[in-house]
């Protein structure tokens, strides 16, 4: 009985491993020059924070191709780019830039980094003081509206 239900589970984690997303592959070429540009303490938070999810430079974990693991962190992966990726930059309009430091003052303090994530990463872990950093940083780069 006991045999059986173990290769039952076994069976079903092998053919979960068939199920699988794919994160678009990035382009051949980075251009460096569109990286977001900020003071070199928010640049190193951002880059041990948020890059796994909003840049091209994901540290992909062990589990990350473990399926059914894979597809929620390949779907945060995927999801996380196209919110923001900040090597993309240069290439953002204003007015996506804009929602991007409006959406760091309002995230920052709960919701990014993700919780789920930081329970498996230590590293990315940014304290109270960390957080307001950036969010002052963002709030520098909101436009008052113009009337
Ligand atoms: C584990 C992956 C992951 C990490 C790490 C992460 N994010 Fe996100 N982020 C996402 C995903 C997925 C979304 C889109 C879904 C959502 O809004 O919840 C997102 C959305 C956002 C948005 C848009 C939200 C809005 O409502 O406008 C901002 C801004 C953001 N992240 C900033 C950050 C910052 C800053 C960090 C680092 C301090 C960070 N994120 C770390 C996955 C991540």
């Amino acid at each position: 009985m006991f045999k059986q239900l173990l290769l039952w589970t076994f069976g079903t984690f092998i053919l979960l491993q068939a199920i699988q997303i794919d994160i678009p592959e990035p382009p051949k070429t980075i251009d460096p020059d569109k990286e977001i540009q900020a003071p070199k303490e928010i640049m190193s938070m951002l880059k041990t924070s948020c890059y796994d999810c909003h840049s091209y430079q994901t540290k992909m974990p062990w589990y990350g191709n473990i399926s059914p693991v894979s597809l929620e962190v390949k779907s945060h992966i995927k999801e996380g780019r196209l919110a923001a990726n900040f090597q993309e930059w240069g290439n953002y309009d204003d007015t996506k830039k804009q929602k991007i430091y409006k959406g760091i003052t309002k995230t920052i303090n709960f919701r990014m980094p993700m919780p789920m994530y930081l329970t498996m990463h230590e590293e990315a872990k940014l304290t109270q003081k960390e957080r307001n950093q950036i969010k002052d940083w963002a709030k520098g780069h909101i436009k008052k509206e113009e009337y």
